[in-house]
């Protein structure tokens, strides 16, 4: 059970949990000092209790922009919309001008919202916990609204979008 385990290839366990389609959340703050926004891309973002509102999500730990977001406390999480696949594109990039490159605007928090999104949801940070080689970040919802649209989807390395089967 252990060997089949730790004989597990990255590349396979990629590419299986890549059958499990998610939304596309753009995490973004401002930077303690400079107060220049930083941002990354998740597709690990959900909601983890009602009572108290409390989302997750998972940041690797050679994130460079994590760390640049996490001094502040709190940040916004900007569910794109089907149509933001560029906007994924440069957050997900290595970039340092990310922001320069996208049309954003700032919450009532302070935080950088990405504009035109299907949906903003404003947290605060409560705690992290082990992830292997990502942390879990657990965070109170401070405010939250829905957008226009309809979400963008990522499955298999692909973007798509979201089609209604039944009523
Ligand atoms: C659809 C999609 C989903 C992603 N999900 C995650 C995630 O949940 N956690 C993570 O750490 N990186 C995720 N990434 C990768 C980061 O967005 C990417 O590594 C980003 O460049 C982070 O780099 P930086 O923090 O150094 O700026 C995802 C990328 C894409 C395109």
């Amino acid at each position: 059970m252990t060997a089949s385990l730790s004989t597990i290839e990255p590349r396979y366990f990629r590419d299986v949990m890549g059958h499990l389609p998610t939304g596309v959340v753009v995490v973004a703050g401002r930077q303690v000092g400079t107060g220049e926004p930083a941002g990354l891309v998740v597709g690990t973002f959900q909601s983890l209790s009602l009572d108290p509102p409390l989302v997750n999500f998972s940041v690797a730990l050679t994130s460079t922009s994590w760390p640049k977001i996490r001094p502040a406390g709190r940040f916004s999480a900007s569910v794109l919309a089907s149509g933001q696949n560029d906007v994924c594109r440069v957050l997900s990039s290595k970039r340092d001008d990310k922001f320069r490159a996208v049309a954003w605007h700032e919450s009532a928090d302070g935080n950088p919202r990405i504009s035109g999104a299907h949906a903003w949801i404003d947290c605060e940070i409560r705690h992290e916990l082990d992830g292997g080689d990502h942390v879990i970040v657990v965070a109170d919802v401070r405010h939250l609204e829905a957008g226009e649209g309809e979400p963008l989807i990522f499955h298999r390395g692909r973007f798509g979008r979201y089609r209604e089967i039944s009523a």
